[in-house]
C-alpha cells in the first residue's frame, strides 16, 4: 500500500501536448477513478505511472520515492489491461505465476500465492485451464490474478470491463470493488464510463483534453460540478442545460418561458442545469410537450420539448402520456444549478 503523488505531470509527443501538468494526490488504500471522453488521456496517465510511457515534465511519486527514472519492474506497481494480455499458451496458474517466475521467487511461495489469489477470485477449479477455455469474466479474473499474486503496492487498472457484456460487467465492478475492500491496496482505474467511476470510486479525477476539470467524491461532483463538463459528463440520463436569461422574477428561457428560480438570482446565469431526475410531476408545473416516452419499468424517462429545448426526465411513477401530450413538471428547487456563459457553476 501506498500513496501516490502525481505532481505537475506532462506528456508531449512531439509537437503534441497530451497531458498538460496534472496534479492528483491518491491517498494510501484510495480508489481513484479517472474518468472523461475518449482521447482526453486516461490512459496515458496510467501508463506514465506504470512507467510505460516517458513523464515530460513534472514528478510522479509512489510511497515516497520520486519513480520518473524507475524501470516499470522496479515501480512495484501492477497493471491490470483492457486486453487481459494472458499467455495463450500457458495455463492460469502459470498465467498467474509467471511474474513471479521471472523474479526466481520459489516454487512453493509462487504456489502459495497462486492458490490464494485463485481462492480470493474464485478461479481454484480453473486454475489447469487455458484462457481459450475461459469466458470472458474468467478471463478478466485471471488477469487480476497476475497482479494480485504480486501483491504491489499500487494496482493499475485500465478500462478492465470495457470488453465484457453489461450483467457481466455489473458483477464484475461489485467483484473488483470487494476486492479493495479486501485489499486495501491502492488502486487508479481509468473509465469513460461515468457508471463505473460513480460506483466503485472513493474519489473522481474528471479529465478532458489533458487537463483535470475536477477532483473529488462522487456526490461531490454530483452534488456541486464546478461547470457544465462535468455537470453533463456525471449522472445518467446526462443534467438538462437549458438557455436564457436571469432577471428580477427570475430565470426565462430563450423561448421566453419563465422558470421556477432558487431565492439567489445571479445575473451572469445563462444556463440553467437541472437532471432529469429532479423533475417531478405537478399540476401547476411548467409545460413539456412529450416527444417519446421511454418505460424502463422502474422508471418512465420522458424526452420532451420546453419551447424550442430538449429536456429529459425521469420519473419514478409510470406516466401514459402520447407523444405530442403536454405534462407538468417542477424542479426540485435544491437541485438546480445555474452557469454564466463560459459554462463556469455559479450555483
Ligand atoms: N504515440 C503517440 N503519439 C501521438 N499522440 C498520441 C500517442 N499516443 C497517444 N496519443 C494521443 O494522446 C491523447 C490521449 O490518449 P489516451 O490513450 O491517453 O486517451 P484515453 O483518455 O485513454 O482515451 P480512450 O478512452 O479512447 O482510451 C490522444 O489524443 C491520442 O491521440
Ligand atoms: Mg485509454
Amino acid at each position: 500500500m501506498s500513496r501516490v503523488q502525481i505532481r505537475q505531470a506532462g506528456k508531449r509527443y512531439a509537437a503534441v501536448e497530451v497531458l498538460k501538468g496534472v496534479s492528483v494526490d491518491i491517498e494510501d488504500g484510495q480508489f481513484v477513478v479517472l474518468v472523461g471522453p475518449s482521447g482526453c488521456g486516461k490512459s496515458t496517465l496510467l501508463r506514465m505511472i506504470a512507467g510505460l510511457e516517458e513523464i515530460s515534465s513534472g514528478e510522479i511519486d509512489i510511497g515516497g520515492r520520486v519513480v520518473n527514472d524507475l524501470q516499470p519492474k522496479d515501480r512495484d506497481i501492477a497493471m491490470v489491461f483492457q486486453s487481459y494480455a494472458l499467455y495463450p499458451h500457458k495455463t492460469v496458474a502459470d498465467n498467474m505465476g509467471f511474474a513471479l517466475r521471472l523474479k526466481r521467487v520459489p516454487e512453493a511461495e509462487i504456489k502459495a500465492k497462486v492458490m490464494r489469489a485463485a481462492e480470493i477470485l474464485s478461479l481454484t477449479n480453473l486454475l489447469d485451464r487455458y484462457p481459450r477455455q475461459l469466458s470472458g469474466g474468467q478471463r478478466q479474473r485471471v488477469a487480476m490474478g497476475r497482479a494480485i499474486v504480486r501483491d504491489p503496492q499500487v494496482f493499475l487498472f485500465d478500462e478492465p470491463l470495457s470488453n465484457l457484456d453489461a450483467k457481466l460487467r455489473v458483477q464484475m465492478r461489485a467483484e473488483i470493488k470487494e476486492l479493495h475492500q479486501r485489499l486495501k491496496t491502492t488502486t487508479i482505474y481509468v473509465t469513460h464510463d461515468q457508471v463505473e467511476a460513480m460506483t466503485m470510486a472513493d474519489k473522481i479525477v474528471v479529465m478532458r483534453d489533458g487537463s483535470i476539470e475536477q477532483i473529488g467524491t462522487p456526490l461531490e461532483l454530483y452534488d456541486r460540478p464546478k461547470n457544465m463538463f462535468v455537470a453533463g459528463f456525471i449522472g445518467s440520463p446526462s443534467m438538462n442545460f437549458i438557455k436564457g436569461t436571469m432577471s428580477s422574477p427570475g430565470f426565462t428561457t430563450e423561448d421566453g418561458i419563465a422558470l421556477p428560480t432558487p431565492a439567489e438570482r445571479p445575473a451572469s446565469a445563462t444556463v440553467y442545469g437541472v437532471r432529469p431526475e429532479h423533475l417531478r410531476l405537478a399540476d401547476d408545473g411548467i409545460p413539456l410537450e412529450v416527444v417519446v416516452l421511454e418505460p424502463t419499468g422502474s422508471e418512465t424517462i420522458v424526452l420532451g420539448k420546453l419551447g424550442k429545448q430538449n429536456i429529459t426526465c425521469v420519473f419514478r411513477e409510470r406516466i401514459s402520456a402520447q407523444a405530442g401530450s403536454i405534462i407538468r413538471v417542477r424542479p426540485d428547487l435544491q437541485a438546480v444549478h445555474l452557469f454564466d456563459q463560459n459554462g463556469a457553476a455559479i450555483r
